[in-house]
């Protein structure tokens, strides 16, 4: 199939394209470079060496979105394009209302002006808030403290009453756990902009020694060592679960949780991580990050049974991988 991948030159989408790419399918790009480089479109023309073709458009803009589907026999969109910074979606909250809502709506109109049925969009677990874990599909979606958060919740409400009356539009909603690590050529991989806000590339950066030490965002959770527990996922078992999601899409709207199905607090990544790399991260307990749960996994099956997906990489292989790809990165 060929496939426009919104958002191809960031960190899952230029995985996913890459994946794609294995599965025999054709890739467009359409990325407005504002939170990534052209460089990892070129890399991921080297990894594969297959073509893509790639347009520097803003995908709020309907002209410039409307001007790909009428020059290529798009038959799938998967949508990652957006603004993803939880706190600066504090400070901007107009910015990331417009870029990530306009941009579904725009793409949405698109599909059905030019036929295109399927449609895969990037959610994420923060739309189920603080419910209990493991999150599972079906729980009702709760507040998420930040307008980040809430662009995920009103997009998905969005395509939900777009299929509603488009009975042959077929749409995955896909919410992802945390994507940590990177393509095993460690050619391609996480490129934040300045420091970062995620915890494994502060992690790496601190290996590397580009941050002094590591802060962790409280230590009195009501967890297994106190601290922060998340479902990390390798990004190529997340690159995979898109292949797998858009090659069982049916007609309306399906949800998936991408994960692992397995939580790992700070304090036991921050292990892996040590013995992964051999190198003694310098980390001191700090006060909570404001806006942080305690606890986030997914429970799996849907997607296990549905698409025939499940995440196969470990902690161990995520965190070589990452680091594999910070050690190798001489660009920045
Ligand atoms: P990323 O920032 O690396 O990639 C997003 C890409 O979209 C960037 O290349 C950026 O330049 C582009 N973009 C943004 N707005 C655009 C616009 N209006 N027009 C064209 N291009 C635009 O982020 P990522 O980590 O690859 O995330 C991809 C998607 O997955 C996002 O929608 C994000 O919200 C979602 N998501 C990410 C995570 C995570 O932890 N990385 C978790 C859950 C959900
Ligand atoms: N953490 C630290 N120090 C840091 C960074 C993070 O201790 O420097 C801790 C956090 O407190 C949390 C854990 O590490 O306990 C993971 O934090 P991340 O910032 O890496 O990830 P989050 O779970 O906060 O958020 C991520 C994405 C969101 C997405 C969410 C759910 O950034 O976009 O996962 O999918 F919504």
């Amino acid at each position: 199939m060929k496939i426009l991948i919104t958002g191809g030159a960031g960190y899952i989408g230029s995985h996913t394209a890459v994946a794609l790419l294995e599965a025999g399918h054709t890739v467009v790009i359409a990325d407005n470079l504002s939170n990534s480089k052209e460089w990892t479109i070129k890399k991921v023309t080297q990894i594969m060496s297959k073509r893509i073709t790639f347009y520097n458009i803003d995908v709020t803009d309907e002209e410039a979105v409307e001007n790909i589907f009428s020059n290529h026999p798009i038959e799938g969109v998967i949508h990652f394009a957006g603004l993803k910074a939880v706190g600066e979606s504090v400070e901007k909250p107009l910015e990331y209302y417009y870029n990530n809502l306009v941009s579904t709506m725009v793409l949405a109109k698109a599909c059905q002006k030019y036929k295109v049925m399927r449609f895969v969009f990037s959610s994420s677990a923060v739309v189920y808030g603080e419910n209990q874990v493991p999150f599972v599909e079906t729980m009702d979606l709760l507040p998420t403290t930040n307008p980040y958060g809430e662009t995920k919740v009103m997009s998905e409400r969005i395509l939900f009453d777009i299929a509603k009356v488009n009975p042959a539009f077929s749409v995955s909603v896909l919410r992802y756990f945390n994507p940590i690590g990177a393509h095993e050529s460690g050619i391609i991989g996480e490129l934040p902009n300045g420091i970062p806000n995620n915890l494994m590339p502060y992690l790496t950066q601190v290996a590397k020694g580009k941050l002094k030490k590591l802060r962790i965002f409280g230590s009195d959770y009501p967890t297994v060592d106190g601290t922060g527990v998340r479902d990390y996922i390798h990004v190529m078992d997340l690159a995979e679960g898109h292949v797998a999601a858009l090659e069982n899409l049916t007609t309306g709207i399906h949800f998936y949780n991408l994960g692992t199905g397995q939580g790992t607090s700070v304090l036991e990544l921050v292990n892996a991580f040590e013995q992964a790399s051999g190198i003694k991260i310098l980390y001191e307990v700090v006060e909570r990050r404001p806006g942080d749960i305690a606890l986030c996994y997914a429970d799996v099956a849907k997607a296990k049974k549905d698409l025939g997906w499940t995440a196969k990489r470990d902690i161990t292989t995520m965190c070589r991988d990452s680091w594999r790809f910070e050690n190798n990165y001489k660009d920045r």
